[in-house]
Order: structure tokens, then C-alpha cells, then sequence
């Protein structure tokens, strides 16, 4: 028992804990499982299975996915098959084919040393070591969207989703490949026998609901915080705050409001979190622009960044076009009775002051992941200089 009298166990809001339970996430771990529960049937007739996983950040994929493994893993181990499930996250392990091969050896077989193989040596010797010891895989590629964005070296997605041609004298031991990505975005860099050998098909991890929120952060504080620490006040506030278009249903940064806050209580020697506690982090959080910021800002900046704001509102997204901040920036100057408007120069400069950041023309968006308060404050700003 922790001797804080507000957290029980703060390590239980770190991103890296992995909850028992990721409620609302049934339907998705139902499918997962479906598809490879035949496995148990005859392992040696379940074709090679590629899956793909798509959705935003902060909306519990990797969890859900590490949640089916262990529901497989012992499903499997039930029928007396030994399966040995790979979770890879691409961002920490390597930018390179020869990296991830190496990992995935590494993992799969230990005893085997991976020194001086080519990357096609790697995969056969990975084969050959399942089959040999009666073994299954499956693969799981998490963030393969940052790497096919970052690296040149796509021929993993090539090679892995036709890990059952590679010697097809053989029987391949490794029931699937499980692609996660935040988008569809990285199907541009890919070519069509990618694409093909892919599938076009995934499972959808929609956005919760602000009730699915707040049921999930209910629980995790259950498990965090100690008995009336947090109030529904908070829960409600941060609910509000994680479906709203910047945040994006992200319940990282839900999580992460809560800790600090928590942190802020015991430091200030409150008995509960308090609502002010929660919305001076978040404040602080967004300080991707600060006041000084702010007050640096000429008229026609702080239009052109009201206008990125209701363009994301009203398009529900992390980024907004360019288009759409024309519309949005025109209609709010004529309000100020202001008519002339370069916005692409307006823009670039808001890009270098680094408040805003400009993927493409179709997407532009802020560098900080909270901008709920930037609104009033540009608001009152612009109100008390006109
Ligand atoms: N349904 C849920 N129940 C409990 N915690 C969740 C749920 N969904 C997400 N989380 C938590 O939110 C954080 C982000 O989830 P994660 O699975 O890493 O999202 P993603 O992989 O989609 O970015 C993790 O700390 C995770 O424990
Ligand atoms: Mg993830």
C-alpha cells in the first residue's frame, strides 16, 4: 500500500502499464480473436493471415492488440500448441529491414545468433527454426506508418506478407502478420504488389464516445488514485477535453492530466485533486504556445489562428486545409472589419514561430496536442486591441 493519501498506485496511469481490461474494445479483441482461433484446429492448415489495424493515436490498438495476444497465447497453449506471439513496435526497434529481422530472430530464437545473416538468411533461418521445433509465429508491426514514413527500406512489408512463398516447398509456421498504423495515410509510399499482398481491408478502431471516456477513466483512477480523490467534476472536465477535436479521443493525454494533477495535489497538500489542479496542467500541457507567444501576435495572426481552430472544429480532425482556413480567417476579419488577408505568408510565419505546423496545404495544424484554451485567450486578446 502506497503511504500517499492521494495516489495507490501512480505507476498504473504510466503509459506502459497495461490495464487487465480495455472496456469498449470488446468488439474489436472479438474479431482479432475469431480470425486466428482456428489455428487450434490444425495449425498446419491456417494460410498465412495478414491483418491491418487503423486508427488515430491514444485510442487503445496497441493495448487492445498485446490484450488478444494473451487471450490467444493461452487458447492456443490449451490445445497443446506452442505459439509464439512477436509484438514489434517500430518506432523503438530500429529504422532498418536488417534491425527488425535481427529483433524478430532475437525473440523468436534466442540461442541463434543473428551476426553476419543477411536479412533473407535471418527470415529463412526464422522459418526453418519454427518448423524444426514445431513452433508457430505470429507477427505483430506496430507504427508501420512511421517507419514507411521515415525509411525508404519498405521491402518489410514485401517480404513478411509473403513469408509463405518464401520457400514454397515448405510449410510456413507463421500463422499472421498484424499491421498497426494511425492512418491510410502511408499507402501512398507503398507499391501495388505491397498494396496487393496488404489487403485494403482493416479493422476500425473508432474514437470513443465521451460516455466510453469516462467510463475508462473511472477505472484507471480506480486503480491509480485512492478512495474520493477524484471527483466526477474532473472526470467530466477531462472526458470534454479528450473528445475534443485537438486531443482527438487520445486518452494518453487523459492519463497524463491526471497523473500530473495528481502530482500537483500531493505537492500543494490538498486531500483531493482538484478541478483547478487539472486545468492548470492542461494549461501547461498546451504551452506549445505560451503568452509570450501571444502577446507577440499581430491582429492578422491571431485571425488566421482563430481560423485554424474553427476549421478544426467544424471538420472534427487533427489538421485542416488550407481552403478551409480561408474560408474560416475571411469570415472572422470582417467581423474586425478587416479585408485584406495574405493567409499562405500569414501561415508560413506562424509555421516558423513554430505554433502551427504545415504537412501540406491539406494539412495544417497545431504543434501542440491541446489547444482548447488558445481560443478565449486569442479572443480576448484581439477584443482588447481593437
Ligand atoms: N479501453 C481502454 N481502457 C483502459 N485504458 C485504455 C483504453 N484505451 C486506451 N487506454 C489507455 O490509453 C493509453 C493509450 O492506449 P494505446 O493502446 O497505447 O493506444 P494506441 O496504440 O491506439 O495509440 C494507454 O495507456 C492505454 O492503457
Ligand atoms: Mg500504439
Amino acid at each position: 500500500m502506497s503511504d500517499s493519501i492521494i495516489f495507490k498506485d501512480r505507476k498504473k496511469l504510466s503509459p506502459r502499464y497495461l490495464p487487465k481490461e480495455i472496456p469498449h474494445r470488446e468488439k474489436q479483441i472479438d474479431i482479432l480473436v475469431r480470425t486466428f482461433l482456428d489455428i487450434k484446429d490444425d495449425p498446419d492448415k491456417f494460410p498465412l493471415t495478414v491483418l491491418q489495424i487503423i486508427g488515430p493515436a491514444g485510442i487503445g490498438k496497441t493495448s487492445t492488440v498485446i490484450k488478444f495476444s494473451d487471450i490467444l497465447e493461452n487458447e492456443l497453449r490449451k490445445n497443446k500448441i506452442n505459439i509464439k506471439i512477436v509484438y514489434i513496435n517500430l518506432k523503438l526497434q530500429g529504422g532498418n529491414k536488417y534491425a527488425i529481422y535481427k529483433y524478430l530472430l532475437s525473440c523468436i530464437a534466442p540461442e541463434l545468433p543473428a551476426q553476419g545473416l543477411s536479412a533473407e538468411e535471418m527470415l529463412r533461418q526464422l522459418l526453418d527454426y519454427l518448423s524444426i521445433n514445431n513452433m508457430y509465429s505470429l507477427i505483430i508491426l506496430d507504427e508501420i506508418d512511421y517507419l514507411i514514413k521515415i525509411s525508404k527500406e519498405i521491402g518489410i512489408i514485401y517480404d513478411l506478407t509473403r513469408l509463405n512463398e518464401f520457400d514454397p516447398s515448405k510449410k510456413c509456421n507463421v500463422m499472421g502478420v498484424i499491421f498497426i498504423a494511425r492512418s491510410t495515410e502511408f499507402y501512398e509510399k507503398l507499391d501495388e504488389a505491397e498494396l496487393s499482398s496488404m489487403g485494403r481491408t482493416y479493422i476500425e478502431f473508432p474514437n470513443y464516445t465521451i460516455d466510453q471516456v469516462s467510463d475508462i477513466l473511472i477505472r484507471r483512477s480506480k486503480d491509480a488514485f485512492q478512495e474520493n480523490v477524484i471527483g466526477t467534476d474532473i472526470i467530466d472536465w477531462i472526458a470534454k477535453i479528450v473528445i475534443s477535436p485537438i486531443v482527438n479521443g487520445d486518452i494518453r493525454y487523459a492519463l497524463d492530466l491526471l497523473s500530473y494533477a495528481g502530482n500537483l495535489a500531493e505537492s500543494e497538500g490538498t486531500e483531493r485533486v482538484l478541478l483547478d489542479h487539472v486545468k492548470k496542467i492542461n494549461k501547461q500541457i498546451y504551452n506549445g504556445i505560451t503568452d509570450e507567444d501571444i502577446i507577440e501576435l499581430s491582429k492578422l495572426q491571431i485571425i488566421v489562428l482563430l481560423g485554424i481552430i474553427k476549421g478544426l472544429k467544424i471538420k472534427h480532425k487533427d489538421y485542416v486545409d488550407l481552403k478551409e482556413i480561408r474560408i474560416q480567417s475571411l469570415e472572422i476579419a470582417e467581423k474586425y472589419k478587416l479585408r485584406k488577408l495574405d493567409i499562405e505568408d500569414i501561415l508560413d510565419d506562424l509555421a516558423t514561430r513554430k505554433i502551427i505546423k504545415i504537412i501540406s496545404l491539406k494539412k495544417i495544424s497545431f504543434i501542440s496536442s491541446s489547444v482548447e484554451n488558445l481560443e478565449k485567450t486569442l479572443i480576448s486578446k484581439i477584443d482588447s486591441t481593437s
